[in-house]
């Protein structure tokens, strides 16, 4: 196989996590794309360069990546909310690890800092970038705007609240820029649009982009992270799957671009869990009915933020697939073993094995004897794929070490992470 050629629009990327993101609740539907659409007329306004406004249309489309849990979701809905916590600070530790996106990742750091009459300026020995205020106040005018009234009966109202804190919270040229949009009706009527996602890249001028496989594997781990981080429960399991993976496909001879390739592919198969609250992922012990239903909705998401993007459609089936069953009692596409690509099957393999051997904060992984005796019932089930299983007994010890190394290695990112956040 040989090396694939990835061309994507970013943004198309990113506004497809976004969605993700605001799937939580349908009170927060296209939160993160109303904030990238109103920051960006801001900047359009104030005359600020494209680059730095696609930008900040990315770091809008992705600036609340760090509220895992509902709760904190729905708290940042309240307009005088005083404690926004602690989730630009998780947004931007873990945005900056990925190169292309550090930028964004200092915008989203800030995004909730008061102008505070110029004293927003800085923040502890740090310049805070313009665009943390113009998405300050993009996140406000987005949460004032609802669905709930005529669109333009609310303008005035939003105009006074937003005109009452000018200097103390928001940057004055910013507000004034916004005032001379509000009077505008396209500007209300695009930002609550079905269209927005389009108008953005429109207005933005995304273009599509080489992403080298490197590239794609970097921003693979960068969401490895934001999916295992929402809990302390699931903190290690993208990275345990990913290391199983790529170690049952290099016993089974798969070219280093495939293994590669794999890598990215388990990095990324619980993207869908972007949408599942914190709440669900944290529960200790089993599930209700109605948690489980959410809970198991995620596969189809990992399909879904990954199926409007053509050059991702192989790295999509290898992903999205890891909860369907030979035998076809699987989900969400109720797919049998012919239907089911070898990688997807095998992916299906590393996600029982890491998630039955993995310690959670409430229980002890099963030892060896019973890890085997389970993975042998499921293959005689016909739930997982007897090749790939018969692989993983064989090398059962080896492979076990290489799953412990790398959650041993994310367990300690993790503690790093939570340590940053706190010092902040
Ligand atoms: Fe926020
Ligand atoms: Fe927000
Ligand atoms: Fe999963």
């Amino acid at each position: 196989m040989a090396a694939p050629e990835i061309r994507l629009n970013i943004f198309e990327l990113v506004s497809s996590l976004a969605k993700t993101l605001d799937m939580m609740s349908p009170v927060i539907a296209d939160h993160h794309l109303r904030v990238a659409y109103i920051s960006f007329r801001i900047a359009q306004e104030l005359n600020w360069p494209s680059d730095e406004r696609r930008e900040l249309v990315l770091a809008g489309a992705l600036h609340d990546i760090g509220a895992f849990s509902l709760t904190e979701r729905l708290n940042l809905l309240d307009f005088e909310y005083a404690q926004p916590g602690k989730h630009s600070m998780a947004g931007y530790l873990l945005l900056k690890r990925f190169p292309p996106f550090e930028g964004m990742a200092d915008l989203v750091r800030f995004h909730h800092l008061p102008w505070g009459n110029g004293t927003g300026i800085m923040r502890k020995g740090v310049t805070v970038p313009r665009g943390s205020h113009a998405l300050n106040l993009a996140d406000r005018i987005a949460i004032l705007l609802s669905r709930d009234r005529p669109t333009l009966a609310q303008v005035n109202d939003i105009r006074e609240a937003i005109t009452r804190l000018k200097g103390q919270v928001f940057e004055p040229d910013m507000v004034e820029a916004f005032l001379r949009l509000a009077s505008k009706d396209y500007f209300w009527l695009e930002i609550l649009s079905d269209r927005v996602e389009y108008t953005i890249g429109k207005a933005a001028g995304f273009q599509l982009k080489e992403m080298t496989l490197t590239d794609l594997i970097e921003f693979s781990k960068l969401m490895c992270q934001v999916i295992d981080f929402k809990s302390e429960f699931t903190a290690t399991h993208s990275s345990g799957v990913a290391a199983v993976s790529m170690a049952l496909a290099r016993f089974m001879g798969f070219s280093d671009i495939e293994c590669q390739m794999i890598n990215v592919s388990a990095n990324l198969h619980d993207l869908g869990k972007l949408a599942i609250p914190s709440e669900i992922l944290e529960k200790a012990g089993k599930l209700d009915d109605d948690e489980r239903n959410v809970m198991r909705t995620h596969v189809y998401f990992t399909h879904q933020i990954l199926d409007p993007i053509e050059a991702l459609s192989v790295i999509k089936s290898w992903a999205a697939l890891h909860q369907e069953r030979l035998n076809g009692t699987g989900y969400p596409f109720r797919y049998t073993r012919e239907e089911l690509p070898l990688v997807s099957r095998l992916v299906a393999v590393a996600d029982v094995f890491v998630a039955i051997t993995e310690n959670r904060p409430y229980r002890n992984g099963m030892g060896k004897d019973r890890a085997i005796g389970l993975l042998k019932k499921m293959t005689e089930e016909k739930e997982l794929e007897p090749l790939v299983v018969k692989v993983l007994l064989e090398h059962f010890d080896s492979i076990n070490d290489t799953r412990i190394a790398a959650q041993e290695k994310a367990i300690s990112e993790y503690e790093e992470f939570i340590l940053a956040m706190e010092e902040e």
